[in-house]
């Protein structure tokens, strides 16, 4: 059997929700991952350092007992926050980072930001204490064309601000088209990208093709091939500047499928296989532990895991769960298409 044994991997960026939901996926990333910048976009949003302390408990007590897992937290960035509570939660430890929803783009963002001018103060101070920015890259603008949205933020949004803020640190969260790889590859300092599983191994075809199939509609919205595959090419590279964040985002079955469903990917359970599989298909295992352990925590200042995994390969295919039970129904996982052979020991 043909092993692979590399660093604990990290998840830069995850949803684990609350309540029941929470309680149902938190073991999916706690048993693969050593830690996860978890995403703020609660419904009301984790805005301050002290909605951050309270979520991290109810994280921790979903955490099953012999996991070893490390919630990173983030703060919703909406128009009211305060620098000064941004930068003692950043100092405390509590607070690894700051989100960036521009508002309308996407699941649960009414509260982010419309005007970037009223959230500088902020970010000058983040870009004086070091602290990062995660950002979701699309505009809301209606009459720019959904699969165009990544593109034209880069362009009306990202490169001002990159102009006004040089030191500001900022994380393109899931990138998914070649401009963003881009992008971020002409940026030579304090700019990386989180590239998710699906987003490596799902085209619009997947979404559209042959029916309509909701369990493979996310935000940003999956991009032609050729996007794919300037993808695959900036996470299988060992480029530093690219990492790993799932965007593991559940919705129970029933809010996805129907007549407006939500957008999100839960792929929490089987990532790592999927992607031991598409760096093997691209001869590039040895570029899986920098991708999954080594460039994030270089970006975000920290030590790499020193635990280790190791992944097996099986000439059998492995029978992931295809539903995630929650009290309140089910969440279907990642169905990636082709068999997976590798799976974590
Ligand atoms: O597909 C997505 N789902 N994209 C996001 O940006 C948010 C996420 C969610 O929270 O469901
Ligand atoms: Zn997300």
């Amino acid at each position: 059997m043909k092993t692979l044994t590399i660093r604990r991997p990290d998840d830069w960026h995850v949803h684990f929700r609350d309540g029941e939901m929470l309680r149902a996926v938190a073991s999916d990333t706690s048993a693969d991952f050593a830690r996860a910048i978890i995403m703020p976009n609660l419904v009301p949003p984790v805005v301050t350092t002290a909605d951050a302390a309270s979520y991290r408990e109810r994280i921790v007590a979903a955490v099953p007992p012999g996991h070893h897992f490390t919630p990173l937290m983030t703060l919703y960035l909406t128009e009211g926050t305060d620098a000064g509570d941004v930068e003692a939660g950043f100092r405390s430890g509590l607070v690894t980072a700051v989100k960036l929803y521009p508002a309308g783009a996407t699941t649960n963002s009414q509260s982010g930001v419309r005007d970037i001018d009223k959230v500088m103060p902020v970010l000058e101070r983040m870009a004086e204490i070091g602290m990062t920015l995660c950002v979701h890259g699309e505009v809301t603008d209606p009459s720019i064309d959904i699969f165009d949205r990544e593109a034209v933020f880069i362009e009306r949004v990202l490169q001002p601000l990159r102009a006004r803020l040089p030191e500001l640190r900022i994380v393109m969260e899931h990138v998914t088209t070649k401009d963003g790889v881009d992008y971020v590859r002409s940026q030579d300092r304090n700019t990386a990208a989180t590239l998710t599983t699906h987003h490596l191994i799902i085209n619009r075809n997947a979404i559209l093709a042959g029916g309509i199939r909701p369990h493979y509609y996310c935000l940003p919205v999956a991009k032609r091939e050729e996007h794919r595959l300037a993808l695959r090419g900036a996470a299988t590279s060992g480029d530093a500047r690219f990492f790993l964040g799932t965007d593991s985002a559940p919705h129970l079955d029933p809010l996805k499928e129907c007549a407006c469903g939500c957008a999100g990917i839960y792929s929490s359970v089987n990532t790592l296989s999927c992607l031991a599989h598409v760096f093997e298909e691209e001869g590039a295992l040895d570029k899986l532990e920098a991708f999954t352990s080594l460039n994030g925590p270089t970006f975000y200042r920290l030590a790499p895991n020193e635990a280790r995994v190791t992944l097996e390969r099986h000439e059998t295919p492995w029978d992931y769960p295809r539903k995630r039970a929650t009290a309140e129904g089910d969440v279907t996982v990642f169905d990636p298409m082709f068999p997976l052979h590798w799976t974590v020991a």
